[in-house]
C-alpha cells in the first residue's frame, strides 16, 4: 500500500490554515509537534505498565476480549493523557472544521498483538447514532502514535470523505460499489512517536492487517454537540484529580456536564456476559484461590491465638 507521510507542524507558522486545508481536502491530517517529549515519555512508562499484567480481582491492568488486541480506557492512563486528548489545538481544529462545538465521542489505549489477520476491516461512520445531515462533518477521530509507526500503521482513503453518506448504509468498504476506485486511495499514515493523526469519520478507515509487528495508539474521536445532541458514545471514566489543569473549555469539550447515548458497561472494551461466560472455569478457579485463602488466614490466626493463650 502506498504511504502517506505529510504531516503538519503546531509549532510553524499558519499550521491551522494548513492543517485545516488538508483535512478538509483528503479528510485527514498528521499533527506532529503537539506532545512535548517528556510527556509523551511519562504516557508510555504508563502504558508499559498497564500492559504488562492483566485487570482481574479489582487490580489495574489491561483488558482482553479476544486474541488480537489488548485494550484499557485512555483517561485511566492519567492526566499526562487526558490534557493531551483535550489540547486546545486539536479542538480548534476540528471544530473549525465540523463549525461547530465538540464533545469526545469515546478514548481507549488499543495495542493490536500482530495477529497476522484481518480482524478489523476498513469502514466508515455512517453516522446512524446522530441527528443532522450526515454529508457534512459531524465528527473526527483520531489516534495518538505512541511509538514510531509503520507496520500496522492506520490507513485512510484520501477523499472518501467526500463520497455521499447514507444514513444507516453499510458502512464496510467490502460492501461499497465503488470499492475498488476507493482501494486505489487507501493510504498507510507512517508517522512518528507522538504524532495525533485526525480524519473525517466519514471516510473509509482501518489499521493496516494483517500484520505481525505489534502497535500501540490510543484512540478518540469529537464530535459535534449538536449533531449528538451532547452525548458522548458511552461514559468515560476518568480520575478527577487529573482533571486539575484543564479549562473550562477543555472541561466542555470532555463530556463535563453532557451525557451519554449508551450505558458503560455496555461499551466494546467492557467484558459482556457472552465473553464472561466462556471464562467460566477461570472464574471457578479464582473463586476456589480466594476461598482457601481466607480459610488459611484463617486457621492461622487461630493457631497463633492459641499457642499464645
Ligand atoms: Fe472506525
Amino acid at each position: 500500500m502506498d504511504i502517506y507521510d505529510r504531516y503538519v507542524d503546531v509549532n510553524s507558522k499558519d499550521w491551522l490554515a494548513r492543517a485545516l486545508n488538508y483535512l478538509s481536502s483528503n479528510g485527514v491530517v498528521n499533527l506532529r509537534g503537539l506532545v512535548p517529549n517528556p510527556k509523551i515519555i511519562k504516557i508510555n512508562e504508563k502504558v508499559k505498565k498497564v500492559l504488562s499484567t492483566p485487570s482481574y480481582l479489582g487490580g489495574i491492568g489491561f483488558y482482553q476480549k479476544d486474541s488480537y488486541k489488548k485494550t484499557y480506557d485512555g483517561f485511566l492512563l492519567g492526566k499526562e493523557v487526558v490534557e493531551t486528548i483535550s489540547d486546545e489545538r486539536a479542538l480548534d481544529l476540528i471544530e473549525k472544521y465540523i463549525s461547530n462545538k465538540v464533545s469526545l465521542k469515546e478514548v481507549f489505549l488499543k495495542k493490536d498483538l500482530g495477529y497476522n489477520h484481518q480482524y478489523f476491516p476498513y469502514h466508515k461512520h455512517t453516522g446512524s447514532y446522530v441527528v443532522g445531515d450526515v454529508n457534512k462533518p459531524f465528527g473526527c477521530a483520531a489516534l495518538l502514535y505512541l511509538h514510531d509507526t509503520n507496520d500496522g500503521a492506520f490507513c485512510f482513503a484520501l477523499k472518501s470523505h467526500l463520497l455521499k453518506t447514507e444514513r444507516g448504509e453499510n458502512g464496510f468498504l467490502s460492501a461499497h460499489k465503488d470499492k475498488s476506485k476507493i482501494e486505489k486511495n487507501l493510504k498507510k499514515i507512517v508517522g512518528k512517536k507522538g504524532d495525533m493523526i485526525i480524519f473525517d469519520e466519514r471516510g473509509f478507515h482501518g489499521p493496516e492487517q494483517p500484520v505481525k509487528t505489534p502497535r500501540t495508539v490510543i484512540l478518540f474521536g469529537y464530535q459535534s454537540k449538536v449533531y449528538t445532541k451532547n452525548q458522548s458514545r458511552t461514559g468515560i471514566p476518568i480520575i478527577i484529580s487529573d482533571m486539575q489543569n484543564l479549562n473550562g473549555r477543555q472541561l466542555d469539550a470532555i463530556g463535563v456536564g453532557g451525557g451519554t447515548r449508551e450505558e458503560y458497561n455496555e461499551y466494546h472494551l467492557r467484558a459482556s456476559s457472552s465473553v464472561t461466560k466462556k471464562f467460566g472455569l477461570i472464574k471457578r478457579f479464582i473463586y476456589a484461590v480466594i476461598y482457601f485463602d481466607f480459610k488459611l488466614t484463617s486457621f492461622k490466626n487461630f493457631l497463633k491465638f492459641f499457642l499464645r493463650n
